[in-house]
């Protein structure tokens, strides 16, 4: 068995990635094109709380919003980087980010960013960007379901341009996408499928629309009726119990929970559903089919402890991708649309 030499191989890896993790927010200020935890230490003291308490609010009435908070941050940063462009609506003469099929009618929690904002330019007037308000929501979401926490760097700021058609165009990954289509996708996001692997754990709460899949369980391969042998056999007859073949249900209203077995906790459940072969999308089954995302799939579904630390740090990372900082863009005013149109 190669099992326990990968565990030691893992276990040291994330002792070398937490204590760069660390090392890095605890250095002395450094120059204004990088991120910094503490941003808003001097100008908006009050800014993180702010926050939490905003996510704390709409997580009471809807524990579902961690869920699609973690989702917008990894859609914002994604395209043109994490610079709050998913969060501007479109106009008559723009369809936005937020419009495109990767996130209409599917993506929720906008009303928390956007309340977030409300009550931060009520404290500190233009001071906050929007892209930071996401990053520091996105942790909050994972705290409060799963009491992972970690430090965000912030000092990013706000884009200007939001285009639907971005979006799928070689950005956001597919759900049909095999192994390395995914890893190819991380990749152009300086990400890689270690932090690909991690960062798909997120799937351990909330919920996908049957559309996502409903090809793999009833058209697999373009063969009508053929559902997708890598799937487990009754979980597959669980998925066409909740959800009719796509051609009769173009309106795709029906949800599943990406992970039935814990529902709504913050867990390593997905890793071990993915080895039980009981996942909806493609995107997620065919983690098992590399050797190398395979046995990240078998570590974090044996050591929590280890994916929660590697995910934490992975969400810092990815928080990191193209963004704008100093004097590029802007302090977006209200979320949803740019400053002086
Ligand atoms: C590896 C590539 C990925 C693909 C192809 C993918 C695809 C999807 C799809 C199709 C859904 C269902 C959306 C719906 O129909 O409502 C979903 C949900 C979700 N994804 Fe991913 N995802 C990926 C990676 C990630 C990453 C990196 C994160 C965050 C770190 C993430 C977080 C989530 C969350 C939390 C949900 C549930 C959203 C909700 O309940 O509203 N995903 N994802
Ligand atoms: C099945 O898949 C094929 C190939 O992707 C596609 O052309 C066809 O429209 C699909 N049929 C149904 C009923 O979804």
């Amino acid at each position: 068995m190669r099992f326990p030499s990968l565990v030691l191989a893992w276990a040291a890896a994330v002792l070398v990635a937490v204590a760069g993790f660390s090392a890095v927010a605890d250095a002395s200020p450094p120059p204004s094109k990088f991120l910094k935890v503490g941003f808003y230490e001097h100008t908006c003291p009050q800014a993180e709380y702010i926050v939490r308490d905003a996510v704390r609010r709409a997580f009471a009435r809807n524990p579902g919003l961690a869920a699609g908070i973690i989702r917008m941050h990894f859609h914002d940063c994604f395209v043109r980087g994490c610079d709050g462009s998913l969060l501007i609506n479109s106009t008559p003469g723009n369809l936005a980010e937020k419009d495109s099929q990767a996130n209409n009618p599917s993506m929720r929690g906008f009303e928390v960013i956007d309340e977030a904002k409300a009550a931060l330019e009520a404290s500190c007037p233009r001071t906050v960007s929007c892209a930071d308000v996401l990053a520091f929501a996105a942790r909050d979401g994972a705290y409060l379901a799963g009491g992972i926490n970690y430090r965000v760097p912030s000092g990013r700021r706000d884009g200007r341009v939001s285009i639907a058609d971005e979006v799928l165009n070689n950005n956001v990954p597919f759900p049909t996408g095999e192994v390395a289509e995914l890893v190819a996708s991380f990749k152009r996001k300086g990400l890689s499928a270690d932090d690909m692997v991690t960062l798909s754990g997120a799937h351990t709460i909330g919920r996908s629309h049957c559309s996502s899949f409903t090809q793999r369980i009833y058209n697999f391969s373009g063969e009508v009726g053929r559902t997708d042998p890598s799937i487990d056999r009754s979980y597959a007859a669980e998925l066409k119990h909740q959800c009719p073949p796509s051609t009769d249900n173009p309106n795709d209203p029906t949800v599943v929970p990406l992970d039935p077995v814990t529902l709504g906790e913050f867990d390593n459940q997905y890793f071990k559903n993915v080895l039980a072969r009981k996942v909806p999308l493609t995107s997620d089954k065919t983690l098992l089919t590399s050797p190398r995302t395979a046995g990240i799939v078998a570590f974090h579904a044996a050591v929590e402890k280890a994916w929660q630390a590697k995910f934490a740090a992975a969400m810092v990372k990815m928080g990191k991708v193209e963004v704008l900082t100093g004097e590029e863009g802007e302090i977006r005013e209200k979320c949803f649309v740019v400053n002086h149109q």
